[in-house]
């Protein structure tokens, strides 16, 4: 029987002693998993000294997950590095937090690639796989590699950024022409995804198809908006449990005075904490009345404690909520209480239905969970205030919450006020629209719609195939791929992981080398100080190398050719060199 096997860097089955990895990827996946009986392949979380490659393998509730240790290095580079240095701050527009390094390049392609080689061996021929999220952009390119021809979708949890952005990553046609061996890529709103078409349009000269599918490299994939939701029906049995019951009662009784304001994030500069501590400052400068009357709980938990940009925001913030508190605190009201811990599902759900305002502010998010459980958790008679952030993607379909800049303080000042004050038939109104939107867009429909989606692709016209590496003399290795110039480079690099100074660059051979016709073929070598060199060719696949270049060494052929010389990037330009 045909499996849905899902990967994530991040595996893990909440619980509800507060999970310490928090996160819309974590929550929306065990959602869909539990209803369908699968596998969950991803990383432990844990280090080894040396990788193994064995999956550790456990059913949870009718999940089997499966997940494998990386070694420290690996977690530096791929997780600390890549993912979070590089491509999170760059697809949250920002690239002032943005550190290239070409080791964070290397390890997110080693890891990417030991992720594909156990997963080869849990995936039979008629699962499909399902992708999730930036840490894993080149996986299916790796496993087409490896001779995978099984149904691949991949979904993007984050915004895509605008192009401007994206060609500010060295490499990143690279990233996203492994996006091409999937068959459907999914994003979270039609905003990102209309920006992942403008960089195919743009930066690519593809072709968007008015059907869904879309063209580059050679290849076609079919593209979709599949906004994620939360579990609806789960939700509402949380909210009315027991414990949810107690953490209400609890939140109601110390704030029996004053109105609740709540906010419950991850603690990352996406999230726009600290806007949102200078807005509250501002509310409470503005409107002195509301002083004493109003409690600001924000839950946020650390993450990603290692990444340099995670601790200046903490530290930063634990700097604010202390000046706030100063200002305006008296002996018997804290204005701000800041915690930073993990609570479990239904506690949450109880306190966030305590809280007159949710306040959700991040300056760009993918999607944002958070505002949909605090409206699943309200009480329908009495229902609190939605304040979003316009730059959230759930903005796109929460239209009927309080929708503000969360860059203007003022904005989002009068916008707590607004909530504040809001007349009670007004707030069923908007908690009635906003509910509709949540239980007919939750997390069964989005699943399902993607897998449908999936299955329906049409097979890829060019299937990306492996490229060919072999050994032309002792100091040559050949390299023929079918992906063209960009397969042979990104082969390179993988042959080079670890060395990938040694890399110099591909070229194309001039067209008087006895071309036979259009098919490409890759060749590398090493120069006489040893540094190893990568001469693409488009010429006749025969014999061998030098047979075909009529029988001159390819270091000769370099020199001896300006043209190739001078493709072949020697100076400089995006190659690497030592
Ligand atoms: P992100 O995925 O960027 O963290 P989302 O808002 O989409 O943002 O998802 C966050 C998820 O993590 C939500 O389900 C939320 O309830 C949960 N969460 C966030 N912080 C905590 C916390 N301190 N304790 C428990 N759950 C949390
Ligand atoms: C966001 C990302 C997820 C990630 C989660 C928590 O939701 O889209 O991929 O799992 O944050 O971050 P962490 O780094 O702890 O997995």
């Amino acid at each position: 029987m045909s499996r849905l096997v899902v990967v994530s860097n991040r595996v893990a089955m909440p619980d509800n002693a507060g999970s310490a990895s928090v996160g819309g990827l974590t929550m929306a996946l065990a959602a869909a998993l539990q209803q369908y009986r699968g596998v969950w392949f991803g990383w432990s979380g844990d280090t080894t000294p040396t990788f193994t490659g064995e999956a550790h393998v456990r059913e949870t509730g009718g999940v089997t997950i499966a997940t494998i240790d990386l070694e420290a290095q690996d977690v530096q580079e791929y997780y600390n590095g890549y993912a979070n240095t590089v491509l999170w701050p760059l697809f949250h527009y920002r690239i002032d937090l943005t550190e290239y390094e070409r080791a964070f390049g290397e390890g997110y392609a080693r890891v990417n690639s030991r992720f594909a080689e156990t997963l080869q061996s849990l995936v039979r021929p008629d699962d499909m796989i399902w992708v999730h999220d930036y840490h894993l952009i080149p996986l299916a390119q790796e496993l087409r590699q490896r001779g995978l021809k099984n149904r691949i979708g991949f979904f993007l949890h984050i915004p895509w950024p605008a192009c401007q952005l994206l060609t500010t990553l060295p490499q990143h046609q690279e990233l996203v022409e492994a996006l091409f061996a999937f068959d459907l890529l999914g994003f979270q709103t039609q905003d990102w995804l209309n920006a992942f078409n403008g960089y195919v349009t743009d930066e690519l000269d593809g072709k968007i198809h008015g059907d869904g599918y879309v063209s580059a490299f050679g290849r076609t994939v079919r593209v979709g908006a599949f906004p994620i939701g939360i579990d609806a029906d789960n939700f509402a049995q949380i909210v009315q449990s027991p414990a949810a019951a107690k953490s209400y009662d609890q939140a109601a009784a110390t704030n029996v005075y004053r109105d609740l304001i709540m906010g419950v994030d991850r603690i990352d500069y996406s999230k726009g904490l600290e806007e949102r501590f200078a807005a509250y400052d501002q509310f409470l400068q503005t409107h002195p009345e509301f002083r004493e009357r109003v409690t600001y709980l924000q839950i946020a938990q650390t993450s990603r404690s290692e990444v340099e940009t995670y601790q200046d925001i903490r530290t930063r913030l634990d700097g604010v909520a202390g000046r706030i508190n100063a200002a305006y605190g008296t002996l018997d009201w804290t204005p701000l209480r800041y915690v930073n811990r993990a609570y479990g599902r239904d506690f949450l759900a109880g306190v966030y239905r305590a809280a007159k305002i949710g306040l959700v502010t991040p300056l760009r998010d993918g999607m944002n969970l958070v505002a949909k459980e605090y409206v699943a958790a309200q009480n329908p008679r009495n229902p609190g205030v939605l304040v979003l952030s316009r730059f959230a993607g759930a903005a796109r379909q929460m239209k009927a919450a309080l929708i503000v800049n969360p860059y203007s303080r003022e904005d989002v000042a009068d916008a707590i006020k607004r909530g504040l004050t809001m007349p009670q038939p007004e707030r069923r109104q908007r908690w009635e629209a906003l509910m509709t939107g949540i239980e007919t867009d939750d997390v069964s429909t989005w699943r399902d719609s993607f897998v449908a989606a999936l299955k329906a692709c049409r097979p890829q016209a060019h299937p990306v195939s492996a490229p060919t590496i072999a050994t032309a003399g002792a100091n040559e290795t050949v390299i023929r791929s079918p992906a063209g110039r960009r397969g042979v480079e990104a082969q390179a690099r993988r042959c080079d992981a670890g060395h990938h100074r040694n890399f110099v660059g591909v070229a194309n051979i001039p067209a008087g080398a006895d071309r036979a016709d259009d098919r490409p073929i890759f060749a590398a070598d090493k120069d006489a100080a040893g540094r190893r060199r990568h001469v693409a060719a488009a010429h006749r696949e025969q014999g061998g190398v030098e047979e075909g270049l009529g029988g001159r060494p390819l270091g000769e052929l370099a020199a001896a050719e300006p043209h190739a010389e001078g493709a072949l990037g020697l100076g400089g330009g995006d190659v690497g060199s030592e």
